[in-house]
């Protein structure tokens, strides 16, 4: 992406000062062609266009990362890179476990090893096949006054990292733009932590890898964690060796909470109650809705056996639910549902829909909505394997625990 001198421009005084005054303009595309030619009065046209290209990846990169501003990223790498919020919490458990020495593998511009370098008394190794993203990451730990060693390595040859007790590995998911679904096609991929040594590993996956692919290693102790942040799943994380456990667990990076499998049954079925409640994804797809239940320590049941909704006779005040009120419920038929709506003189609704099979814009369209509005929210989904709508008030404003 940047050339040698390029990248030499961007990490020197002068270049350092172009970004900032970049900083202070607009760089929306429309500008394009004002700024480069601006920039062009001093610069040659390469160093003009790495200059424009880096300013506007530090703007995308602010929502990763909170020194984004003087950092340093090609597009591909910035996409791959952990954000903070989530590199900080997976680096909580290797700060746990006091481990003295830490390798990053895969470590691209050190989304990673920014978090790690910041444990106390530990001494961090940031290793990747790619030269330029070495010297991107460097640069991002001194943008954050931190240090690691880094190392230019295939880790597909001999690990040179002797007496390092843990390591966290980040295989690229993505080739040339295009998503790689399964963990035998990562780059490089997940069988070669099979012959390393060390004796914590944890390894990061997609949200949505298949839990058939890693049964050998969950057969083996590893544990599988989901992480959300902000609402939204964001990756998944095989813990293995000192750091593994048995079954999957749920966490909220942004709030630093976790729920770890007790093995507590699901819920108990039942018609929608007053309140409709959505857990948090990372909840859902780690299947620990006994555990949530447990948590929140209100009686929760389930729509179905088949769909993570649940239903409550009271609002459950935790940031690990979305609650809406539940006004009415029927099972769905496009006619009663109109007339539900009308009597209730709901023009405009947002659909929400699992395990139903129409997409909300059907529904809008059938039902013969005016558009969307945060209102009044039907519910397209599963009542006890039946087709059903709920409608429901406004959200619940969302509260922490
Ligand atoms: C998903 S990215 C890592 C992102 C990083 N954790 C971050 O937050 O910035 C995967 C990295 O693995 C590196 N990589 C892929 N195959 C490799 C190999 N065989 N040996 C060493 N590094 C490799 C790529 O160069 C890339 O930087």
């Amino acid at each position: 992406m940047f050339s040698a001198p390029s990248l030499d421009f961007l990490l020197s005084p002068a270049g350092e000062a172009v970004l900032a005054w970049l900083r202070t303009q607009d760089l929306s595309d429309a500008q394009t062609l004002p700024l480069l030619a601006q920039l062009r009065r001093d610069l040659p046209p390469d160093l003009a266009g790495a200059a424009l290209t880096l300013a506007r990846l530090r703007q995308r990169a602010s929502g990763k990362f909170s020194q984004a501003e003087a950092m340093f990223f090609t597009p591909d790498a910035l996409e791959q890179a952990s954000s903070e919020v989530v590199a900080t919490w997976r680096a909580r458990r290797f700060a746990e476990g006091g481990y003295a020495r830490i390798a990053d593998l895969g470590c691209g511009i050190g989304g990673d090893t920014l978090a790690l370098a910041a444990i106390p008394g530990a001494t961090v190794i940031g290793l990747d096949r790619d030269p330029l993203r070495l010297r991107l990451a460097r640069a991002n730990l001194h943008v954050y006054g931190r240090f690691a060693h880094f190392v230019c390595a295939d880790l597909r040859d001999s690990l040179p990292l002797a007496d390092v007790p843990a390591a966290f590995f980040d295989p690229a998911r993505r080739d040339e733009g295009r998503r790689i679904f399964s963990v035998h096609d990562y780059v490089p991929p997940l069988d070669i932590i099979r012959g390393w040594p060390f004796a914590a590993l944890a390894v990061k996956l997609s949200p949505g890898v298949s839990l058939d692919e890693l049964r050998p290693y969950l057969a083996t102790g590893a544990g599988l964690e989901f992480v959300s942040a902000g609402g939204e799943l964001k990756e998944a994380i095989l813990w293995s060796g000192e750091l593994g456990f048995a079954g999957r667990r749920a966490s909220r990076a942004d709030t630093g909470e976790s729920l770890p499998p007790t093995g507590a049954p699901p819920p108990p079925l039942s018609a929608p109650r007053a309140w409709l409640l959505e857990p948090d994804p990372a909840v859902i797809r780690a299947g620990l809705l006994g555990e949530l239940a447990e948590r929140l320590g209100v009686p929760l049941y389930r729509l179905d056996e088949t769909i993570a909704y649940l239903t409550a006779d009271v609002p459950v005040p935790s940031g690990w639910v979305r609650a809406w009120p539940v006004l009415d419920w029927l099972p769905f038929n496009v006619g009663r549902l109109r007339q539900a709506l009308r009597t209730r003189g709901i023009r405009r609704a947002t659909i929400k829909k699992r395990g139903s099979p129409l997409t909300p814009t059907e529904a809008l369209r059938l039902l013969k909505l005016d558009g969307e509005s945060d209102d009044t929210v039907i519910v397209l989904t599963q009542v006890e394997g039946q087709h059903s709508a709920l409608i429901c008030g406004r959200m619940l404003c969302m509260m922490k625990e």
